[in-house]
């Protein structure tokens, strides 16, 4: 059987890593920040959207499967990346060199926010044992207090931005890494349309921070309570 060297084996890392980035991680940032904008449209949608989603069949374990293990895999063989020095096996020009500096960047910021935000959100939560009905109220009046000062605004708008250039940059490096975009000119017009994937979701998570900055509406369960 034919062995891999070193180079082969960082070149098939790099490739897994940027498809576990897309599928599931990123489909999961495009309907998370999807869905938390339905708050823009009311309260109650959005905690419809919480309940629907709280209430599904064995959600620890879909969460666990299609959320937490990719993201850990993600974060783990993206610090190696990091630390282990190597450019990317690909050598693009200056501005491309830049853009992937603050991919690993904004690698790093985003694994910091998801501590902070998963040990607001969901770790609380679980410690509350606020589950099926009970978790939207709890979920809403924990936002509800977040964006009511300037350090939680600041820290949810730096998190979206890096969270969504990460994924609009890293859709572009997935696309030329497994050879769907080619060409000099298809690259720079995916780029294009890669930028404004990344701007439309910035664009509903900030929407997202400023109606629960200016209507921090409490909500009483749906069902129960
Ligand atoms: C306006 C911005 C955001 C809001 C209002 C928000 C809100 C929430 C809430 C309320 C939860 C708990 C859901 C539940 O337990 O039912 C949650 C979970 C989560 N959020 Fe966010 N989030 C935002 C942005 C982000 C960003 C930018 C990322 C990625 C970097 C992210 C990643 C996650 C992850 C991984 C979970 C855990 C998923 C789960 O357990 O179902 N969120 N978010």
């Amino acid at each position: 059987m034919a062995k891999i060297n070193q180079d082969q084996a960082h070149f098939y890392l790099l490739k897994i890593n940027s498809l576990l980035g897309l599928v599931p991680i990123g489909v999961f940032l495009a309907f998370h920040l999807g869905i938390n904008s339905l708050r823009t449209v009311g309260p109650l949608q959005y905690q419809w959207s919480i309940d629907l989603i709280n209430n599904m069949p064995f959600l620890f374990g879909i969460e666990v499967v299609f959320i937490y293990l990719p993201l850990l895999l993600h974060s783990l063989m993206g610090f190696y990346i990091y630390f282990s020095g190597k450019r990317n096996v690909v050598h693009y020009g200056y501005p491309r060199n830049w853009l992937y500096t603050l991919q690993r960047i904004t690698g790093v910021l985003i694994f910091g926010f998801l501590i902070y935000h998963l040990g607001t959100t969901v770790v609380p939560k679980l410690f509350y044992g606020k589950h099926q009905f009970l978790a939207a109220p709890f979920l809403m009046d924990v936002m509800n207090a977040e964006f009511q000062t300037w350090t939680g605004r600041i820290i949810y708008l730096i998190g979206i931005s890096a969270a969504t250039f990460h994924f609009a940059n890293g859709l572009w490096g997935f696309c030329v890494s497994w050879g769907i975009i080619i060409g000099r000119n298809a690259q720079r017009n995916a780029s294009v349309v890669f930028a404004m994937v990344g701007l439309v979701l910035t664009v509903l998570g900030f929407a997202t921070v400023l109606e629960f900055s200016l209507d921090p509406v409490p909500v009483t369960p749906t069902v129960g309570g």
